[in-house]
């Protein structure tokens, strides 16, 4: 596995803005400024303050999409208050950021790879995708699955398609692609495949999670899933970010998403939400 140790995180209180441009309809990518000695891993994320005013005031949390001789990208869907203010940013305007923060996904370093990925769950295994590229000098065996409501929730094809051997892509109203949900072309892919060989990321909307950990689980396939919940502090203070899960013994506890995950193994989720 790569990645066993994750950096440790850091606080920026005044990351410069490089670029803050829209990628596709309702998505943005920001590149900011960070130490050319920043590094993470696949899988975690940053908290996000848009503004040095009081106003929103709590981070927003963001997962890192990549890092190059210091400059950071995530990309963001406006979907209220926050990543609102954030589109209306502009190049030299500062972030105060804080991360890299959370477990990442356990990439193997040989075999094949299933990544799959739910409109804005893209960012976090495109760096999966591109790690794993890096890493084994090749494309051979890294599978991207990407799903969308429509060809505006799926951009950076082009892009994935140098680290991977196969990006398969769907949206629900055929706009471009397969037809369907994202989990269509993924059991069709299941059926030709030994079961034990490959490891299965995913990071979407939560029936999707609870979707792919379903088929992963009935096949004996290893999957982690990267999951969502309304984050204040990204550092396993407020307790605003529980999820309920279970033990490899079975008990049930609390854990904290920040630090406990995002990415979690999918047999341990207590699937309890019907969103
Ligand atoms: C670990 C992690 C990584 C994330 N990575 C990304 C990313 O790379 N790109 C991206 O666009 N978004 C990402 N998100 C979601 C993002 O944090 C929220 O969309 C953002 O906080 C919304 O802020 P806002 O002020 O614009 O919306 P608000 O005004 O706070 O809320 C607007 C709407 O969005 C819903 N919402 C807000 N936060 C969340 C959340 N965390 N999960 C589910 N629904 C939420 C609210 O319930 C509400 O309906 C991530 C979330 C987590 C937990
Ligand atoms: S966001 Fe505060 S404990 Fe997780």
């Amino acid at each position: 596995m790569i990645h066993t140790f994750p950096p440790k995180p850091r606080y920026f209180p005044s990351a410069k803005i490089l670029l803050n441009e829209e990628v596709s309809l309702g998505y943005s990518m920001m590149m900011a400024a960070v130490p050319k000695d920043f590094t993470f891993a696949p899988g975690q994320f940053l908290m996000v303050r848009v503004n040095h005013q009081l106003s929103p005031f709590l981070g927003r949390p963001m997962a890192i999409m990549s890092v190059e001789d210091g400059k950071l990208i995530f990309c963001y869907r406006v979907v209220g208050k926050g990543t609102g203010v954030l589109a209306q940013m502009r190049k030299n305007d500062v972030l105060q950021m804080w991360g890299p923060l959370g477990i990442p996904f356990s990439l193997p370093e040989n075999g094949p790879v299933a990544l799959l990925a739910g409109g804005v769950g893209m960012p976090p295994l495109y760096s999966a995708a591109e790690t794993l590229f890096k890493i084994r000098k090749s494309a051979k065996g890294i599978y991207f699955f990407y799903g969308g409501r429509t060809s505006a929730d799926v951009f950076f094809v082009d892009k994935l398609e140098r680290f991977c051997e196969k990006v398969f892509v769907t949206a629900e109203d055929g706009s471009i692609g397969v037809r369907g949900l994202v989990t269509l072309p993924f059991s069709e892919f299941l059926k030709d495949r030994q079961r034990d060989s490959l490891h299965v990321a995913g990071c979407g909307p939560y029936p999707m999670m609870k979707s792919i950990a379903e088929i992963c689980s009935q096949k004996g396939i290893p999957c982690e899933v990267s999951l969502e919940e309304r984050m204040a502090c990204g550092v396993g203070v407020c307790l605003g970010c529980t999820a309920l899960c279970a033990s490899s013994q079975g008990e049930k506890s609390w854990i904290r998403l920040c630090v406990e995950g995002p990415v979690i193994d999918s047999s341990r989720v207590i699937w309890n939400r019907s969103r």
